[in-house]
């Protein structure tokens, strides 16, 4: 009988271990900047819901996000910079005041997301 106790009181610490650490990665997850919510709201409207960047943008030298060349030819590090500094005479705003280094993370990892599949 003591014995039974003594198993099911470390049972039960495990138990609840395991829904702390749980409980700590979903706090984590729901932290990390939503970068798909982040580009329908802040860059869709030029760039296009699938990548395919609106005809007026484009003109103004905004490319295909879903084209593979252009995936290629770019590097996260690019991409990120181009978002942060922004092309202002190209009316590409800049980002750096407005967000996060974690948020264009997240959104750099969309954009690739946006890339045809091979
Ligand atoms: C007002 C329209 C507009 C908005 C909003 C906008 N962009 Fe742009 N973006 C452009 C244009 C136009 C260019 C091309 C500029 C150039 O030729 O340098 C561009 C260029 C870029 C480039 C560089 C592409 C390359 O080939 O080097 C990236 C990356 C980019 N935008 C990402 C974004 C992201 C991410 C957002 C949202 C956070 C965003 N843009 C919001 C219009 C916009």
């Amino acid at each position: 009988m003591e014995i039974a106790m003594r198993m099911s009181r470390r049972h039960c610490a495990a138990v609840l271990a395991a829904l702390w650490l749980f409980s700590l990665a979903s706090a984590a997850l729901a932290a990390a900047p939503d970068g798909k919510a982040l580009y329908a709201t802040k860059c869709a409207m030029c760039h296009g819901t699938d990548g395919t960047a609106a005809e007026m943008w484009s003109k103004k030298g905004a490319p295909n996000f879903n084209d593979a060349a252009w995936q290629k030819g770019k590097t996260d590090d690019t991409i990120a910079k181009s978002i942060v500094d922004g092309n202002p005479a190209k009316m590409m705003p800049s980002y750096k005041d407005k967000l996060t280094a974690d948020e264009i993370h997240a959104i750099v990892k969309h954009l690739r997301s946006l890339a045809p599949s091979k």
